[in-house]
């Protein structure tokens, strides 16, 4: 009996974990870039989502965005211009979003 409720509780943990993996931004994400974007839809930029997709394959993807976050600007979705790294983010915080966002849509 113990091992089934101890079975059922790492599985709902799983669940829990799971979803929150799906959708969750990253603290410095929440406050340097969040807001702006959001992982899964259009705010004032794109979708984190959307830029992924449009690096999928790019084995650059992760140093490609962190070069437009650094610099800033408008990269092409025609939704103005995007703040040289976003409110604040430093080369550390903006490396890891970078990250981030490549890795959404593999
Ligand atoms: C004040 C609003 C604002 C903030 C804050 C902001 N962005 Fe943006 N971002 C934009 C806009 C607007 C665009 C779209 C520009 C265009 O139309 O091409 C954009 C575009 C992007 C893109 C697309 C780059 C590409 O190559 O297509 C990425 C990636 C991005 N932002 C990441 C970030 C990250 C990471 C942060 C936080 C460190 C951040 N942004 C903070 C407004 C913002």
């Amino acid at each position: 009996m113990k091992s089934i409720i101890v079975s059922m509780v790492a599985a709902a943990g799983l669940i829990i974990a799971g979803s929150a993996l799906a959708v969750d931004m990253p603290a410095e994400g929440k406050a340097k870039c969040g807001a702006c974007h959001a992982v899964d839809k259009k705010v004032v930029g794109p979708s984190f989502m959307d830029v992924s997709a449009k690096y999928k394959g790019d084995k650059e993807a992760a140093s490609k965005i962190a070069a437009n976050v650094t610099k800033g600007g408008a990269f092409g979705w025609k939704l103005g211009s995007m703040p040289a790294k976003g409110m604040g983010a430093n080369d550390a915080e903006i490396k890891s979003m970078s990250e981030f966002i490549a890795g959404l849509a593999k």
